[in-house]
């Protein structure tokens, strides 16, 4: 692969440092130096409250093979009393981390968690005076810190400092590898706050800062964002009715933007201390909601054009999953120059299927079900299962995704069938039930499948995943094609070791490569035409 440029400040970081590198639009996340998935796992809010509470689950999470834990470091435990740190908490969780083998993301719950503030300290909640929250239409004040306040802004910022430096002195070991800055921020159930500064600002001229991106970036940006700026003529000065028109829609950029630089300094301010990337999460809008119906503002795909313009001190904008039709919102959040990064999805059957589509078919650093410690049978997990696959080929994930030989693919009783190029083959990849061999071909819903392929050399790929049916035709000849070997196998050390050879049914005499439903493996295949 080509160098790599590095996204941060050289001068910021130590050469082992976790950190993010780009080339075109392609990331890598790098940890002690080679290319990183993070095979994660969130663990539910209130686990990382209690060293008692976590001892246990350490193990499960090792049991399911995860690389990575995303754990919530809680501002009003870490700073009880204005000033006074307590880290005993963090320290814990590093420690245990790295007993296990385990890396840490850590998500900072400092002015936001949910749109709420419920992570404030109580000198912060109890002090509205000093520490002014949102206010509804009608006056009353909400439990939201504003964005519009610079006390709000100053406490929350220099808490999240000490935590930087705190990492800094004694992380030397780089067990946290990313930290995510406030929690699913979003404004409820308005659009905007309605707090005097909040309204002084909705009738000031939009920011030069957020009009000059608009203008230079006039080409590139997202059509949501576009239609709205062109709609209203694309005026270039003016308050925010005036350049984007009066209604919700409004109200939710003005939100978005005033989060955005709100974080950006917190962000800024963090990482001049200790650079980590770092990345923010978005509770997903429901389509056809109003702004203010759902958590309004947080980097949300219509609006990722106001969070880059005002935060650009974040890395990565990275959805939370808990609704269907995942191939949609990847697709959103992937539009621009931004990595698929998922700190959560809902803990299910079928995120095993998920996280083979998302490192196969996205730039994806992170998958990580929410709750992760939940489960009563770590060993049976389909998403460990999964996590021992993609553990072994990242090696090659991260060597051939930039060639783009590398493919992902996601089925269910909806969408059986998807046909990509690689090679010299057109390939054919069905669900395994497609085959009807399987009693469990005649249900109302098939369990969801998915598998990754990665095509080393134009007659060799290796077939990964679950409840997968792979067939082989030439291209630009008349030829057929056929299966010269195809071995079971596992990597060691990044070696292949072969198992059991899958001829006879197993390859189906020859005539397809086969992972059924509910099993797991990686297949070594060498095709060949004759
Ligand atoms: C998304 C939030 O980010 C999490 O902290 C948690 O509240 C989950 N929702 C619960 O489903």
């Amino acid at each position: 692969m080509a160098a790599v440029c590095c996204l941060f400040n050289a001068n910021a970081q130590t050469p082992d440092m976790p950190r993010l590198v780009k080339k075109g639009n392609y990331f890598q996340l790098l940890v002690d130096h080679k290319p990183y998935l993070i095979l994660g796992g969130e663990l539910g809010n209130s686990s990382a409250s209690s060293k008692t509470y976590m001892k246990p689950i350490w193990a499960k999470l090792k049991k399911m093979n995860l690389n990575t834990v995303i754990v919530p470091v809680y501002w009003e435990l870490m700073e009880p009393e204005e000033g006074k740190f307590n880290f005993t908490l963090v320290d814990y969780h590093i420690k245990a981390a790295r007993e296990n083998h385990l890396k840490l993301v850590l998500l900072w719950f400092g002015s936001w968690k949910n749109s709420m503030s419920c992570y404030a300290p109580r000198w912060v909640k109890t002090n509205e005076a000093r520490f002014p929250r949102t206010k509804d239409k009608i006056g009353k004040p909400q439990e939201i810190l504003t964005p519009f306040n610079k006390d709000n802004l100053k406490a929350d910022k220099s808490a999240f400092v000490k935590l930087m430096q705190h990492l800094k002195k004694t992380d030397v070991q780089h067990t946290v590898i990313a930290v995510q800055v406030e929690n699913e921020i979003g404004m409820l159930p308005n659009a905007r706050s309605y707090d005097d500064a909040a309204n002084r600002s909705f009738q000031q001229a939009v920011p030069a800062q957020f009009m000059n991106y608009l203008q230079k970036n006039k080409e590139i940006l997202l059509p949501e964002i576009k239609a709205i700026w062109q709609r209203n003529g694309y005026k270039t000065a003016g308050n925010w009715e005036d350049i984007f028109g009066k209604g919700l829609v409004t109200d939710e950029i003005f939100t978005a933007w005033y989060f955005a630089v709100y974080v950006n300094e917190i962000t800024s301010a963090g990482k001049a201390q200790y650079h980590l990337p770092m990345y923010l999460n978005a509770a997903l809008n429901r389509p056809n909601v109003d702004p203010g119906a759902y958590p309004s503002g947080g980097p949300l795909p219509h609006i990722m054009d106001i969070w880059k313009a005002g935060a650009p001190a974040i890395d990565i904008l990275a959805p939370d999953f808990y609704f269907p039709n995942f191939q949609h919102w990847a697709d959103l959040y992937t539009r621009t120059a931004n990595p698929l990064f998922i700190p959560e999805i809902k803990f299910e059957r079928g995120d095993d299927a998920k996280a083979f589509f998302a490192f196969g078919n996205y730039n994806c650093l992170s998958f990580s079900p929410f709750s992760i410690e939940s489960t009563e049978t770590p060993q049976k997990e389909p998403i460990g299962k999964a996590y021992h696959i993609l553990g072994q080929l990242t090696p090659l994930i991260a060597k051939y995704a930039p060639m783009g030989t590398v493919k992902g693919f996601l089925f269910d009783k909806d969408s059986v069938t998807k046909k990509v190029k690689l090679g010299n083959y057109l390939l054919t990849i069905k669900h395994e039930y497609a085959l009807g061999w399987s009693p469990g071909s005649k249900d109302d819903t098939w369990p969801q499948t998915g598998g990754i392929i990665i095509c080393v050399a134009p007659d060799e790929f290796y077939v990964a995943g679950t409840g997968i049916v792979v067939t082989y035709e030439p291209l630009g000849n008349s030829k057929k094609a056929g299966l010269l070997s195809v071995d079971e196998g596992h990597f060691k050390l990044s070696k292949w070791i072969p198992g059991r050879i899958m001829n006879g049914d197993q390859d189906h005499q020859g005539r397809h490569v086969r992972i059924p439903v509910y099993e797991y493996n990686i297949q070594h295949v060498k095709a060949y035409t004759y």
